[in-house]
């Protein structure tokens, strides 16, 4: 094993490949000794630091997957690791600040093992911000854009498995006042990774399946778009492909992403299987289908993958994260009528204020948004919403706040994400006045998660007797003051219902990843308490 100091510098940068292990600075070397030597490779061992969203994680996934293709181990710990990759969000200034806090530390870091190498990609890396990035931070050696991460292992000389084809093409768009990459070899190399078994994916029994990249919507306070650049589909056949190959392996879950998850297809290519397909939308920018694909479809393909015999299904599908605009009848009709897909949506609203929501240029009404909510609302009984709420948006009066928990008690959300509005340099919205100030956006924040939390809390009252099924997802460990394990029943698990409902009850380590039939007994604002069906209670 060569110790920490022997491994060699990661060049960055059109270096050459690391086949060989170069000499070691300041080695010196008995060239006596040399003819017993093997051409070793030593391969660095790699850290990922995943922030923000689900895509996120799904884009970590592939690139730990590419890495460990290359030949590269994955570090037991960030401090241990010769290789750092962060993947940043830049959803918030306080997500950017996560990581700007930790140069000094990545920093120190580099200074103890001078062949450590740092790469940050993800959303705080746009097209036209490198000046501010080298800035900002000074410990990282390469920054690639989200839609250059398939160029990891080859920019930093590690390995040839991606092929010049799928590099960059360096197609950029105007977005606004800045400018976004618009290449679209995300789902083609996605497609490579999938069938070259390149992904390594963090869990055993729910997997992530990215089916939409980028974003082409006009929400003003948005980053994404900058980011993300616009929206481009992975073709169907490829989507269904990596699926069944997730349905061939067990996994028991999944969960499509996409910023905007439910407006997939509309730029692929009319096909003749989705002829039927005519209707647009009827909010927001205009967009008809004409014989493309739309989630529904995807959905039905995804839910009959279990039907022939002899082919395993997915047993729960989701979808992340929804828009509004593209909320069809045909979309709530593939909910209602597919059984692997969850009664569950998470469907943005942001504002419960039509002035304000005119201001974000969300481009739907409140009363619009209660129109979808009552459409899913009778095709899913029983259907769990969950939502995000932005606070002290530009401009937003106290009256016009008063409106957003009018609308939260109106629908009672399951769940609501609510932050204080952060204004990103370059959207649209920085032009508007932020005049709200910092202690007021928080103060309306902590009232409406309040609120929420009281709405969670009788929502959640409401499933004390019920059976449901639960997915566990792992063991939680009882912390000292947990007095609520119970000796003898075996560590406290937790997992998921259909609805999207944390639940935790005791059992045996061998149920992490099964289905189990859970009886609600207890209910808190964020999570059910039960007790496994047959098990019994004094046990
Ligand atoms: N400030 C605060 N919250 C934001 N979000 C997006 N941009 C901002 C911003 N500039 C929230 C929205 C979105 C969620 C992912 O993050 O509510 O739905
Ligand atoms: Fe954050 Fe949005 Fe990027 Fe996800 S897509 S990491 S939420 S900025």
């Amino acid at each position: 094993m060569p110790t920490r100091s022997e491994l060699p510098t990661l060049p960055v940068l059109d270096a050459p490949s690391l086949r060989t292990r170069p000499p070691r600075a300041g080695a010196r070397p008995d060239t006596g000794l040399e003819e017993y030597g093997t051409e070793t490779t030593v391969l660095p061992s790699f850290h990922v630091w995943t922030l923000g969203c689900q895509m996120n994680m799904s884009d970590s996934e592939e690139m730990a997957g590419a890495l460990l293709a290359a030949g590269c181990s994955e570090a037991a710990g960030i401090e241990q690791a010769d290789l750092i990759v962060i993947n940043t969000c830049s959803i918030r200034e306080a997500a950017e600040h996560k990581v700007i806090g930790r140069m000094g530390v990545l920093g120190r870091l580099k200074e103890a093992n001078p062949a450590l190498r740092v790469v940050l990609t993800g959303c705080s890396v746009r097209a036209d911000n490198q000046g501010v990035l080298q800035r900002r931070y000074p410990a990282v050696d390469l920054f690639l854009r989200p839609d250059e991460e398939p160029e990891l292992t080859a920019r930093l000389g590690l390995a040839g498995l991606t092929t010049a084809d799928q590099l960059g093409d360096g197609r950029f768009q105007r977005v606004g006042r800045s400018v976004a990459a618009t290449a679209d070899r995300l789902p083609g190399t996605r497609a490579a990774a999938v069938e070259e078994g390149r992904i390594a994916r963090s869990r055993g029994v729910k997997a992530w399946v990215p089916i939409v990249y980028g974003c082409d919507k006009t929400c003003t306070y948005c980053i994404v778009p900058f980011a993300r650049g616009p929206e481009r589909s992975r073709p169907y056949d490829d989507i269904l492909a990596e699926v069944g190959q997730l349905a061939e392996a067990g996994y028991r879950e999944l969960t499509l992403l996409g910023q905007n998850v439910n407006s997939w297809g509309h730029d692929l290519e009319p096909d003749r299987r989705f002829a039927h397909i005519a209707g647009g939308r009827e909010l927001g920018r205009k967009q008809a289908r004409d014989g493309r694909p739309d989630i529904a479809a995807l959905l039905r393909g995804i839910d009959a993958i279990g039907d022939d015999e002899g082919s395993s299904g997915i047993g729960r599908v989701r979808f992340v994260t929804s828009h509004p605009w593209d909320l069809t009848d045909r979309l709530i009709a593939a909910m209602a009528e597919c059984a692997s897909v969850c009664e569950h949506l998470h469907l943005p609203v942001q504002s419960g204020d039509d002035e304000v929501l005119r201001r974000m240029g969300r481009q739907y009404t409140v009363e619009a948004y209660l129109d979808l909510v009552d459409r899913l609302r009778a095709a899913v009984p029983g259907i769990s919403l969950t939502t995000d709420i932005i606070t002290g948006f530009c401009g937003e009066t106290e009256a016009q706040f008063e409106s957003t928990l009018e609308l939260l008690r109106r629908v009672r959300f399951d769940q609501v994400f609510a932050a204080a509005y952060s204004p990103r340099p370059g959207t649209p919205a920085v032009r508007l006045a932020d005049d709200v100030p910092a202690a007021e956006k928080k103060r309306r924040l902590n009232e409406l998660l309040a609120a929420q939390e009281a709405i969670g809390l009788e929502l959640n009252q409401a499933w004390v007797g019920r059976r449901t099924e639960v997915l566990v997802d792992e063991i939680r460990q009882p912390r000292q003051h947990d007095h609520e394990v119970v000796a003898g029943r075996g560590p406290r698990l937790v997992g998921r219902n259909r609805e999207h409902k944390l639940v935790h009850f005791d059992g045996p380590e061998r149920l992490v990843g099964e289905l189990v039939e859970v009886h609600i007994e207890r209910a808190g604002p964020y999570a059910l308490v039960g007790r496994r069906v047959g098990e019994p209670d004094h046990a």
